[in-house]
């Protein structure tokens, strides 16, 4: 059950930072690069929805197995790392809550509107927002792996 649960916490990790990584590092400047914003928001914003979904059961995946793992141990007994893991998640999960709601949200009316700088506008902000949880993310796994 225990390795159930760090694999299930595992896979949900990847599938999150990986689609992060993707996202910002191959698809936005492809897509940037060969796309006028008329093609490209509408295109950017498909993939967004296609791809949150995968991030709503990554993060409830990672609650659930982490608070697993880590009340099987007790709060009072978990390692530093483990409760610095849960603060970076909590705010990774509060970000991205805010992302979806916020500036996601204003891109699809963007896009439903036709309204391209607004669009691009939204982009940046999801893109500078799912950079930051890329780095949380990165940070919360090695306080784990170096702080224990
Ligand atoms: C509610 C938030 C979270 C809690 C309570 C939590 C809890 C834990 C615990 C207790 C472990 C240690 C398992 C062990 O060593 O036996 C762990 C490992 C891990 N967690 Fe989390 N976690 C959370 C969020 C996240 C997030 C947001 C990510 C990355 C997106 C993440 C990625 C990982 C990875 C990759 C490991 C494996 C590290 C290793 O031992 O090699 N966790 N987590």
């Amino acid at each position: 059950m225990p390795a159930l649960m760090k694999f299930l916490h595992l896979a949900a990790a990847i599938v999150w930072l990986g689609g992060i990584s993707f996202m910002l590092f191959a698809l936005r400047p492809a897509a940037q690069a060969q796309l006028a914003p008329p093609q490209r928001l509408p295109l950017i914003a498909a993939v967004l929805t296609k791809f949150f979904r995968l991030v709503w059961v990554s993060i409830g995946l990672l609650l659930a197995t982490g608070m697993a793992m880590l009340l099987a141990v007790g709060m009072k007994n978990a390692p530093t790392g483990w409760h610095l893991m849960l603060g970076m998640g909590l705010l990774m999960f509060a970000l991205f809550g805010h992302l979806y709601f916020g500036p996601y949200r204003r891109l699809r009316q963007a896009v439903a509107a036709s309204d391209w700088p607004e669009g691009g506008r939204r982009v940046g902000q999801i893109a500078t927002l799912a950079g930051i949880n890329l780095a949380l993310g990165a940070a919360a796994i090695a306080a784990v792996v170096f702080i224990g």
